[in-house]
């Protein structure tokens, strides 16, 4: 009780902050999302991504180098499909000379050590730029899954460290497990996706591998509310990875970061494993936007979101920001 209690002393100069800091952030707290175009020798920024480009396989191999010497550890795949390999089945993406499959090689090759976690989802291959394969208006859930399965194996042939499911389809840790370990997988790891919600703050994701659902004029949803979560829902989110825990992730996930931290908070208490958070596109997107307009100190703001992710529970955290937080860190 004051005046013997005086709170103000912990925090007199940074030396004596940083002896009580609760909180650290490194650079191999960072995954980096990587995404990926046919061709050679081209990088296009993303309009609504600063900073941000799909790249060619071989420019893809010199910026993983680069993040490796920085300090990060692992990067996410996503691939931008051209529209003539797009169908309702989604196959090529386990054509095992697909994109996805020649950029894991490549990684892996040129900095083995570097953890490659490709994206598992339909969306870049689907015509109607959804995650699962469509039936009668309806995302069918099973045979997604097993389309899934198919996908996850062709990267864990091509050597991918971890695949990582998007989709939200019911019952997919537990048929991937399956699925890998038979195939002589049982070192592949899963990093979840399991509370992820309908979110508007994927548009400029969306935007970078033109996977936004379709209007198609056919009877095709319009959106991704039967998978992805409802964001006024709490419950479901630890209800959805405790399933994936239980079914074999190794790691889950929640998916969007700094509006969902009390569903990391309560997700990190409620599983025995990692928690990785994902800082999406439109987080990203927003700083920017508001740091180009000056009304705001871009560095200061990243740091402070990046911090309070890894405060409500986070392990890791997947972001756009993970280079330039680096050098920062670095320093
Ligand atoms: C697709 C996928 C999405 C993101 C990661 N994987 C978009 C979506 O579900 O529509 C979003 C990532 C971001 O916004 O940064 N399965």
């Amino acid at each position: 009780m004051f005046p013997l209690h005086r709170g103000r002393r912990l925090r007199v100069n940074e030396s004596v902050r940083s002896l009580v800091r609760e909180t650290s952030l490194s650079p191999a707290d960072f995954m980096f999302p990587m995404f990926i175009i046919e061709g050679e020798n081209q990088q296009i920024e993303i309009p609504s991504m600063p900073g941000i480009y799909r790249r060619t396989i071989d420019l893809t191999v010199k910026e993983v180098q680069e993040l490796y010497d920085l300090g990060i550890r692992a990067v996410n795949i996503y691939v931008k499909v051209n529209d003539d390999l797009k169908d309702n089945t989604g196959k090529e993406a386990w054509n095992p000379n697909g994109l996805m499959q020649q950029a894991i090689r490549a990684i892996k090759k040129a900095v083995p050590e570097m953890i490659v976690m490709p994206d598992v989802a339909l969306d870049p291959y689907s015509m109607y730029g959804h995650d699962g394969i469509i039936k009668n208006g309806d995302i069918v859930n099973d045979e997604t899954v097993e389309a899934l399965v198919k996908m996850a194996l062709s990267h864990a042939e091509a050597g991918a460290d971890f695949v990582a499911p998007s989709d939200m389809m019911d019952g997919r840790i537990l048929r991937l497990r399956e699925g890998l370990d038979k195939a002589g997988f049982p070192h592949v790891g899963i990093m979840s996706y399991s509370a992820k919600y309908a979110s508007a703050f994927y548009g400029p994701f969306r935007d970078a591998l033109d996977s936004a659902p379709k209007e198609t004029g056919k009877v095709v949803p319009k959106d991704k509310k039967t998978y992805q979560m409802d964001y006024a829902n709490r419950i479901e989110a630890i209800k959805e990875a405790v399933w994936d825990a239980e079914e074999g992730a190794d790691i889950v996930m929640v998916k969007p970061g700094t509006a969902y931290l009390d569903i990391v908070r309560e997700v990190k208490d409620a599983v025995n494993i990692p928690v990785a958070v994902f800082h999406v596109s439109g987080e990203y997107a927003m700083i920017k936007a508001a740091a180009e307009k000056g009304w705001f100190d871009h560095d200061k703001i990243m740091m402070e979101q990046l911090y309070c992710i890894k405060r409500a529970g986070a392990s890791l955290i997947s972001t756009y920001f993970a280079k330039e937080a680096a050098k920062l860190l670095q320093k």
